[in-house]
């Protein structure tokens, strides 16, 4: 990635230290497939079980509730879905999640077995914990299903409120800790949670579900026993091992990003002064340090996105899902209009943005605004 000015770490994050030579040692000790029977298999089932204990360790859980999952999407799937298969249920959530819990929640409604609650989300960026008390308190709610942090604003959701309030409607509540876990100090709260290490420089195509004590889930996917039939398909030992490493590294990298406040504070001055009449989104004293949002006045985001991606420039426009499809952020949408989000860029800074980095980001931004436009 040396030859773009990364600035996407939302969507993703290069390998952090020492997570590659982990993978290698795990695959060279671990290369068969953790489900075999022969000697060669139950080695790697040995070394896989041994992760899972070391990753439990950190998430302060049981190694038999960390289920392995291919990805956040998937885990957010297993975690979602689960509540409604034997009965059915309000869902409460907003439209504030990622596509996938919205998805999830719009397939179920559709499936009949969810009804589901948008709770209503302020301009500023934060679901409405006000409204969700008062659904709680009408009954009937089978799950919770929040966000610790936005992917779009970088705004921190109020999980600790909506915890207690959950617990004390005695509602189950999942927190998809994916853009949170490695870049703050996330309270290790839910009922379910859901990780991706590559959103803390850990490997791509692994993330999990962290299920509190005796909580049950179901299988989305169908076919082997793998993970006690509820995720099947074959385990990686190495991914596994890289996402342990990137957990050990969890501090480091949460300093990496925290350190981006300046740099985040300079770009996002830059684009505002670059073009008056920008305006921010989320509210900037709920948002991390390292994320910056913003309605850029007269433009087309998406045609920003692809004008400084010709400058050498890597930004996003809309949730990385729908990045490609140029469908405008639902996030920016909800918060304000679909004019807004149509014409929003989001630039995400990691523990490897360097100032020259910024400063080549400021130039082309400089050129791009100088431009005659329509
Ligand atoms: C908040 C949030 N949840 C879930 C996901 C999905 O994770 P993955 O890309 O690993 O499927 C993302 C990805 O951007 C996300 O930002």
């Amino acid at each position: 990635m040396d030859d773009f000015a990364y600035l996407d770490w939302n969507a993703t994050t290069p390998l952090g230290e020492g997570v590659l030579a982990a993978m290698v040692a795990a695959s060279q000790r671990a290369g068969a497939n953790p489900s075999s029977v022969h000697r060669a298999g139950r080695l790697a089932r040995r070394i896989l079980e041994d992760l899972r204990e070391k990753i439990a360790q950190v998430m302060e859980a049981a190694p038999q509730d960390v289920l392995f999952t291919g990805s956040g999407t998937e885990a957010n799937n297993i975690a979602i879905r689960s509540p409604f298969v034997e009965a059915r249920g309000v869902l409460i959530t907003s439209r504030l999640e990622h596509p996938s819990v919205t998805r999830v929640a719009e397939a179920l409604e559709r499936e009949g077995r969810a009804q589901v609650h948008w709770a209503p989300v302020s301009a500023a960026g934060l679901i409405d914990v006000g409204n969700v008390r008062e659904v709680l308190r009408r009954g009937g709610v089978r799950l919770v299903t929040l966000q610790a942090v936005n992917q779009e604003t970088g705004v921190v959701q109020p999980v600790q409120e909506m915890h207690a309030e959950c617990m004390h409607a005695g509602v189950p509540i999942h927190v998809d800790a994916v853009q949170a876990f490695g870049r703050m100090e996330v309270p290790l709260l839910g009922t379910t949670r859901t990780l991706a290490a590559h959103k803390f420089q850990g490997p791509k195509g692994i993330g999990a579900v962290v299920s509190s004590c005796g909580h049950r889930l179901h299988p989305v996917l169908l076919g082997g026993a793998q993970e006690k039939g509820l995720r099947p398909g074959t385990l990686d030992p190495m991914a596994a091992a890289g996402f342990l490493a990137a957990l050990q590294e969890r501090h480091r990298c949460r300093a990496g990003f925290a350190a981006q406040r300046a740099s985040r504070d300079r770009l996002e001055a830059h684009v505002l002064s670059a073009f008056p009449g920008s305006e921010v989104n989320g509210d900037p004293a709920l948002r991390l340090a390292h994320v910056s949002n913003v309605a850029v006045a007269g433009l087309d985001g998406a045609e920003l996105v692809v004008a400084l991606d010709v400058e050498g420039v890597a930004v996003s426009s809309g949730s990385a899902c729908s990045a490609g499809t140029l469908e405008p952020s639902p996030v920016i949408a909800a918060m304000h209009s679909v004019a807004r989000a149509k014409s929003s860029i989001r630039m995400s800074l990691g523990p490897g943005t360097t100032d020259r980095i910024v400063d080549g980001a400021l130039q082309a931004i400089s050129r791009i605004a100088g431009r005659p436009r329509r």
